[in-house]
């Protein structure tokens, strides 16, 4: 029998339970740092060293940081059904939860591949990233080909590689769930259309958000006692 399909998005507030600053919220990392300074494609260029010290930073923090209840949970859900976890996030919480199908629309954390001026912007070989767990990159750690190690992140003024996936994902849900995003940042923020007519969408969050459709049931919690809410909507269906 086919499983019922949930695609989820997620975004800093379903890890913000796990120590793990969120952006937007107060002291959030963007009070810390200006966006433009260190994740902007116009930051790299100006400023490497702050920008690897700034990913070298929260490459430590994830290496203390465990998966909180929330990314359990949606990991949990895979038993019943099939389930396309698209995050915004680029730690590593939901693999390490468990869950088996990720999207990472804004990339890695752990990962990264050589700079490359001409290409940065609309992509690169998904064959030239690797895997360097919580360690640091410095200025002159080169690739093999020579050229500058940069983290394997989406910044601000780069495509989203990843977002025909993402789209493909949520078309395809039978059920929608938004986990702990302020819904600010395109493409991410705009997947939700892109559900069926009939596709219920719950938002897990515990403040206002900033969309208004006729399929969305929004859940005001954090995300450990929000999926507990959901869990038992799905059971009672
Ligand atoms: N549980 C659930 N949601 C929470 C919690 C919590 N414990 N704490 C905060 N939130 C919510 C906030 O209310 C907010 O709506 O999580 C959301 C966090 O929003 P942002 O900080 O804007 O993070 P996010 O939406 O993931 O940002 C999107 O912006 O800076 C870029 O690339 C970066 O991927 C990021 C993107």
């Amino acid at each position: 029998m086919n499983r019922k399909r949930i695609t989820v998005l997620t975004g800093a507030g379903v890890s913000a339970e796990s120590g793990i600053s969120t952006f937007r919220d107060s002291n959030g990392l963007w009070e810390n740092y200006s966006v433009e300074d260190v994740a902007s494609i116009g930051g790299w260029y100006r400023n490497p060293a702050l920008m690897l010290d700034f990913y070298n930073m929260r490459r430590k923090e994830l290496a203390s940081a465990k998966p909180n209840a929330a990314h359990v949970a949606i990991a949990g859900l895979e038993k019943e059904y099939d389930v396309t976890v698209v995050t915004q996030n680029v730690d590593n919480l939901h693999e390490r939860a468990g869950s088996t199908r990720i999207i990472h629309l804004h990339g890695e954390l752990t990962k990264v591949r050589p700079e490359d001026r001409y290409n940065d912007r609309d992509g690169f070989s998904e064959e030239s990233v690797f895997d360097i767990g919580y360690s640091e990159i410095h200025l002159g750690d080169l690739a093999p080909d020579g050229a500058q190690l940069r983290p394997h992140i989406v910044w601000f003024g780069e495509a989203v590689p990843k977002i025909e996936a993402a789209i493909d994902a949520v078309e395809r849900a039978d059920i929608m769930l938004i986990v702990g995003t302020s819904l600010q940042v395109y493409p991410a923020a705009g997947l939700y259309r892109y559900a069926k007519n009939n596709t219920p969408i719950y938002i897990i969050d515990p403040k206002d958000v900033p969309v208004a459709d006729s399929r969305i049931t929004h859940i005001r919690n954090v995300a450990t006692k929000g999926m507990e809410t959901f869990k038992n909507i799905l059971n009672s269906k």
